[in-house]
């Protein structure tokens, strides 16, 4: 795509970045639909992330994704924080506004709940089921919020270090409850989906070890981690017959919220832009 002196400037801000598939992504919808823009990776150090959000307005761009680590750290850098992405207390993506200032939004809940709804049937829903989820990270919060707002009937938090899983139950209320990670196996009778935030099954990492025996065969199984795509948790959930959705979607939905509101096109998640993503995180694990 050739630029201009008019091209739509935005970018994803993260250190490291250069394992970011975002790139990559929006690069894929900017080519798509023919847009004078550009996204580009901005690998930023922690030190140097106040001075860098404040020069977005000065530079004319557009907003930019911030990854790891500077989701939590951002929410003092920008002007005003929005209700999903205060509540999550992280931000993934900011606008800068026409005045020039600096909204924070969060999109990783609405990613998460719109890759399950793209992948079950219309039928399905989240409203009075109860989820177990694993893990008490960044992204588990940002899963649960979504869950809550999904109005599911209660949602239990398994984290080896428990005190995490207690803070995010506190904060989040009622439907929630902390419980212990070695009752993980027994605990899945409960469960009309199954999540797993933490990083175990990811390559290069320990595997998960969970016995699915518990589980309800209609149970819906599904994994942040998507390096594998098919990580040893959905395999094994598949195998037993349970539906299984990967998290690949969750990145590329995630996106669609930023996407709209730097370029001013609304786009849309294909199996083209899953399979150029897909080709990039292949490339990406032998490298
Ligand atoms: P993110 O913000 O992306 O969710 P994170 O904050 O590093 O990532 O969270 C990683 C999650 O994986 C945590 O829930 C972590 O558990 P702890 O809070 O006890 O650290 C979990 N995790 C990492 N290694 C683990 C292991 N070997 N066994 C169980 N859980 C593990």
């Amino acid at each position: 795509m050739m630029l201009t002196g008019k091209s739509l400037i935005a970018g994803v801000i993260g250190c490291p970045v250069t394992h970011s598939l975002s790139p990559r992504l929006h690069g894929f919808w900017l080519q798509y639909y023919g847009i004078d823009g550009i996204y580009i990776p901005l690998e930023v150090a922690p030190e140097h992330l106040g001075h860098i959000i404040a020069a977005l307005p000065k530079m004319h761009f557009r907003g930019v994704n911030i990854t790891v680590p500077h989701k939590e750290n951002v929410m003092h850098y920008v002007d005003y924080v929005d209700p999903v992405a205060r509540h999550i207390g992280a931000v993934n993506t900011i606008i800068v506004e026409k005045d020039g200032s600096l909204t924070g939004k969060n999109t990783d809940s609405y990613g998460f709940i719109q890759n399950i709804k793209a992948n079950l049937p219309p039928s399905w829903s989240f409203e009075g089921k109860k989820a177990v989820i694993l893990g008490a990270g960044g992204a588990a919060r940002a899963v649960i919020a979504g869950l809550i707002e999904e109005k599911m009937s209660g949602i239990i938090l398994l984290n080896r270090t428990k005190d995490k899983a207690e803070q995010i139950a506190e904060h989040f209320g009622h439907t929630m409850q902390a419980d212990d990670w070695d009752k993980r196996h027994d605990i899945l009778a409960e469960a009309d989906i199954l999540v797993n935030t933490t990083v175990l099954g990811m390559e290069g990492q320990s595997m998960l070890d969970l016995r699915l025996d518990a589980l309800k065969p209609t149970s819906l199984v599904t994994d942040i981690v998507y390096k594998p795509l098919m990580t040893p948790l959905l395999d094994a959930a598949k195998k037993r017959g349970n539906p299984v959705v990967d998290g690949l979607g969750m990145l590329l939905f995630q996106a669609e919220k930023g996407f709209e509101l730097w370029y001013g096109k609304k786009p849309e998640v294909t199996e083209a832009l899953r399979q150029f993503v897909l080709e990039g995180l292949d490339k990406r694990i032998k490298e």
